[in-house]
């Protein structure tokens, strides 16, 4: 099977290592890829982005499977593009994908559907907007851009002028582009934020093992918001019992009140929980894996990746059984120095086959080339690995994450020292 992933993080190569492991085989392509991923795949110099290029490709090449994994081609379409060329594609159609590209449609459709969320406006004029801002007396309040702005369009303000300048940076200085044109101002939750992620045909849902991230660049929560710095999984304070209710609450009816909206959705569907006193909420949704949740979420997984995604391409989703290993997962982010703002790149990266040979270790690479002359690896992007380990506790695996990442070396590198502590690890 011929099989084209769309990406090139380290969420992609947790992806396309899980998929060889499948039964069947396969040959597998990737746009772009990354310096680890060339290792294991050909990569293929098309932006992700790139709808008309993307689509000639997977046509020329005879590709039986596209797995599209970022964001932003999902909201373009790109699904719908490869399906309407006859080509299965792995992923919600744009009107699907909708859920993560507007917030102020997830918003109004939670509430159309009774899904728990926070409360809400949604504004499309600057001038209500600061209106509203001023009536306010409960900080702080949460501002969202409408629509995608590579996770960085969420702003907590603590008070009245730094929410009045939220509301101006993005719908009158356009700091989000036409992300920012349409705004959603909500209430601040507290709680416990929890990641879960589902794979669904549509029809049926079935969760992964739930997942904690770390979004804050420092240990303690200190510092601005990332991509992610780590994550664990499973999340400990996600019980069976509250899988329960997020089932009868939240996952059901989203995908009843997609199928009931004309808007089936397919693929993974990412709910970002807030789990407050009142119970779970829906703080965000995602139309795709999250990175880094999949580099601790796919390797407990016990079975055939690629299966599971045929059964949802193919709509035979209530044929499959999901099944988890036991066991916790660690992820370790190693970043460039400056991430999330500026930083440098073309540092050799060393270490890395030592602790690849780790026992239970995986070193994912997300911001990397391959410099062929030299056959170094070299940084290339803000995250630049995920050294993800596998423990039969969570202090274990926090202990081989850790002891890999003591091998690796870059100049300025920078990680967290404390993924896991907050779920209870040491
Ligand atoms: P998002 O881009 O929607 O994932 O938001 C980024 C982060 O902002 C979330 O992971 C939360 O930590 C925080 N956040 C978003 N909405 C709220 C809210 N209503 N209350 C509290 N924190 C929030
Ligand atoms: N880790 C959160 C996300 O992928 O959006």
């Amino acid at each position: 099977m011929k099989i084209l992933v769309i990406g090139g993080g380290g969420r992609e190569h947790a992806l396309i290592l899980k998929l060889k492991e499948s039964r069947q085989e396969t040959e597998i392509f990737v746009a772009p890829g990354n310096g680890g991923i060339s290792k294991i795949a050909q990569c293929v110099n098309i932006a992700p982005t790139d709808v008309a290029k993307m689509t000639n490709f997977a046509i020329e090449k005879n590709i039986d499977l596209v797995i599209v994994t970022p964001d932003d081609p999902l909201v373009m379409g790109m699904v719908d593009a490869l399906e309407n060329q006859g080509i299965k594609a792995f992923g919600p159609r744009s009107v699907a994908a909708v859920l993560e590209g507007s917030k102020s449609f997830a918003k109004s459709f939670m509430k159309r559907h009774g899904i728990p969320t926070a409360e809400y406006q949604n504004f499309t004029s600057y001038g209500d907007a600061k209106e509203y801002i001023r009536k306010q007396t409960k900080y702080p309040i949460v501002i969202k851009a409408d629509g995608l702005a590579l996770g960085k369009g969420v702003v907590i303000a603590q008070n009245e002028t730094e929410a009045l300048e939220a509301i101006k940076n993005m719908m009158l200085d356009q700091c989000f582009g036409n992300s920012g044109s349409q705004i959603v101002i909500e209430e601040f939750l507290t709680g416990t934020e929890i990641s879960v992620m589902a794979i669904t045909d549509g029809k049926i849902i079935r969760t992964l093992t739930s997942a904690m991230d770390h979004k804050r660049a420092f240990d303690n929560d200190l510092g601005l918001n990332t991509g992610g710095m780590g994550a664990i999984a499973p999340h400990p304070l996600y019980t069976l019992n509250l899988a329960q209710e997020c089932n009868e609450k939240i996952f059901k009816p989203t995908i009843v009140g997609m199928l009931e909206e004309d808007r089936m959705f397919k693929g993974i569907l990412y709910f970002g929980l807030m789990l407050t006193k009142d119970g779970p909420y829906v703080i965000e949704y995602n139309c795709r894996f999250g990175d880094p949740e999949t580099q601790v979420v796919l390797p407990l997984l016990d079975g055939d990746l690629l299966e599971l995604i045929l059964a949802v391409c193919d709509g035979q989703l209530e044929n499959v059984e999901v099944k988890q290993k036991p066991g916790t997962a660690v992820c370790v982010v190693m970043a460039s120095g400056g991430y999330p703002l500026a930083y440098e790149k073309g540092y050799i990266i060393e270490g890395l086959e030592v602790a690849s040979l780790l026992t239970d270790t995986k070193i994912y690479h997300a911001g990397t080339t391959l410099d062929e002359t030299t056959g170094n690896f070299l940084t290339a992007g803000g995250r630049v690995l995920g050294v993800t380990a596998i423990g039969n506790t969570l202090d274990e695996a926090i202990e081989k994450a850790y002891k890999a990442v003591n091998q690796i070396t870059f100049e300025k590198a920078y990680y967290r020292t404390d993924i896991g502590k907050k779920a209870g690890g040491n």
